[in-house]
């Protein structure tokens, strides 16, 4: 029997509908949630991420702003920016698109945002909150987003295996410290390009999550029969047939897998639209938390 398919596209629908009716609430008591997202260059793919941003919150009925740099916009500009942004009381969140141009330094802006804004969970005061467990920071959309998922299918997660493959800052590493949280209590395994006998972990796994950026990295071959398997990555491959010249592809090589696994996201449809409507709810967290006199 093929995997269940686990639908990012409706769970996403499911959590912005709710945004949406606890909006209405923030504007009641006189606050209207704010999101700025800025965007330094042309780059393609981030260009549609935060158009679809901007989409998003006004769906929910948020106030949105996005601040569109050239890509010869130098650190001290964009640093203004945030500034400017973390002084204005209409945002309650911002994100600074990723990547930048080389002539930015990604870490430097990170740190210039207020943390109480810092709706990506980027800061290290947030990285750091979240890994001791203090709930009044914000969590990475992505890893938040796999939770939601995995919540809302009734994947259990207490005791089981969990195998993360991939150790960056934005999803495996805090993937595992949302994973180890009391209430989820997942025992998990961060594994890495210098893994050793990577299949003999990742076979393990009650639930494995792919976030290695490789398309089709994960193979039938390394998944326990029956695994709910969550893939994060979101590649673009080049295909000429293809109307842009290019087909997104999954850290998962879907097909074989899914005649494996238990439970599977696809790729798009699984994981992508939860980012976005994780980002909203940081983001209606983040004006409730403003006290009004
Ligand atoms: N680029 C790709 N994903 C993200 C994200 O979640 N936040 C930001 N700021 N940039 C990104």
């Amino acid at each position: 029997m093929p995997a269940e398919l686990l639908d990012g596209i409706a769970v996403a629908r499911a959590i912005r509908d709710e945004v949406a009716v606890a909006v209405a609430a923030q504007k009641a008591r006189g606050v209207v949630p704010g999101l700025a997202v800025v965007l330094v260059g042309e780059d393609p793919a981030s260009t549609v991420y935060v158009r679809n941003k901007g989409r998003a919150c006004e769906e929910a009925g948020m106030h949105s702003v996005t601040i569109r740099l050239p890509d010869t916009a130098s650190q001290a500009e964009l640093l203004a920016v945030v500034d400017q942004l973390n002084a204005d009381p209409a945002i309650h969140g911002m994100l600074v698109q990723m990547p930048l141009p080389k002539q930015c330094n990604a870490d430097e802006v990170i740190r210039r945002i207020d943390p109480a804004k810092d709706v990506d969970g980027f800061h290290p005061i947030n990285a750091g909150k979240l890994l001791i467990g203090e709930k009044d920071g914000f969590a990475p959309c992505t890893p938040a987003g796999v939770i939601e998922l995995l919540k809302r299918y009734d994947v259990p997660t207490s005791g089981a295996d969990v195998v993360i493959v991939g150790r960056s800052n934005i999803v495996g590493k805090p993937m595992a410290s949302l994973l180890m949280q009391p209430g989820v209590d997942a025992t998990v395994t961060i594994c890495h390009s210098r893994t050793r006998e990577l299949p003999t972990h990742t076979r393990r796994a009650d639930i494995l999550i792919a976030a290695i950026g490789r398309p089709k990295f994960v193979t039938a071959d390394m998944v326990k029969p029956g695994a709910t398997v969550i893939d994060v990555g979101i590649n673009r491959v080049d295909e000429p047939r293809a109307k842009n010249g290019y087909v997104l592809a999954g850290d998962v090589d879907f097909a074989p897998v899914s005649a494996v696994a238990g439970k599977i996201t696809p790729v798009p449809g699984g994981v992508g639209p939860l980012t976005i409507a994780m980002l909203l709810k940081s983001t209606l967290v983040a004006a409730s938390r403003v006290r009004v006199a």
